[in-house]
């Protein structure tokens, strides 16, 4: 959970692992794609709560985990005080050729200076480290946000594009920076991820804990009256067979420092 250029720090980490563990839970195949050995040094970046970080140390990895929200790395200490948690941000991490993979999963798309980032995370790895990642691709959660946004403009409210929270870049954006920062690109996709939100409160859950930052300059029932409307309007495209479903779209990465 990176978010560069941001202030106060708004994550409620137990909420977030209370209805929120999905996130991780997806990562379980991105440590596939990282394919860790035992005794390699990896760095998780935005390592959220812990658990992906719990998983690496558990297989015999060497594992630091950090995220730019405090509140996080509180919860992650307390739940796995035996690995390293700390606050950093992921365009001034301040590592230098410690690592052999740089592991991010769910986190890039919070970081609105790609360029920044991915030299931060090449300084970081030894020669021949590599970089695996998955975040939110172009067009990810598009449904909803562009809901949000119209509901947003219906009360008034002005949203510009810099206003947007995330980055999600296609892989033919994405790859060449990661050419600029001195990586070779090895492997990159860019896949649809329907994700189901639990209960019928699942896309209002959704939207408060992820799209608050939508809402910085709108009052509470404002807020709650947006959520409504955009609930009604979206449960013919995102609701089937009693549940609520995200247009997620990742992509993934695999960059060598070389
Ligand atoms: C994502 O994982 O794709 C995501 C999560 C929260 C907000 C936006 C995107």
């Amino acid at each position: 959970m990176e978010k560069s250029q941001r202030t106060k720090d708004p994550w409620n980490a137990t909420l977030y692992d209370q209805n929120h563990s999905f996130v991780s839970e997806y990562g379980n195949d991105l440590i596939e794609l990282l394919a860790p050995k035992q005794g390699e040094k990896i760095l998780d970046l935005g390592c959220g709560t812990g658990d992906l970080a719990k998983k690496l140390s558990d297989g015999g990895v060497d594992v630091a985990g950090v995220d730019n929200s405090s509140n996080m790395i509180a919860e992650a200490l307390g739940k796995y005080p035996e690995i390293r948690f700390l606050v950093r941000d992921a365009t001034d991490l301040g590592y230098s050729a410690e690592f052999d993979a740089v592991f991010s999963n769910a986190t890039l798309h919070w970081v609105k200076q790609p360029k920044q980032a991915l030299s931060s995370i090449f300084q970081s790895l030894k020669p021949k480290g590599r970089f695996v990642a998955e975040f939110g691709g172009k067009g990810n959660v598009q449904t909803i946000t562009e809901e949000v946004i119209h509901q947003l403009k219906e009360e008034g409210i002005s949203h510009s594009p810099d206003q947007f929270p995330w980055y999600f870049p296609s892989i033919g954006e994405y790859a060449p920076l990661m050419e600029e920062a001195g990586f070779k690109v090895i492997f990159a996709q860019h896949f649809d991820r329907p994700t189901p939100l639990n209960g019928e409160d699942g896309l209002k859950n959704w939207i408060e804990m992820f799209g608050g930052y939508m809402f910085e300059k709108v009052d509470e029932d404002t807020k709650n009256n947006i959520i409504t409307k955009a609930e009604r309007n979206l449960k013919s495209v995102l609701w089937e067979d009693g549940s609520w479903t995200a247009d997620y779209k990742r992509i993934r990465v695999i960059g060598i420092k070389e």
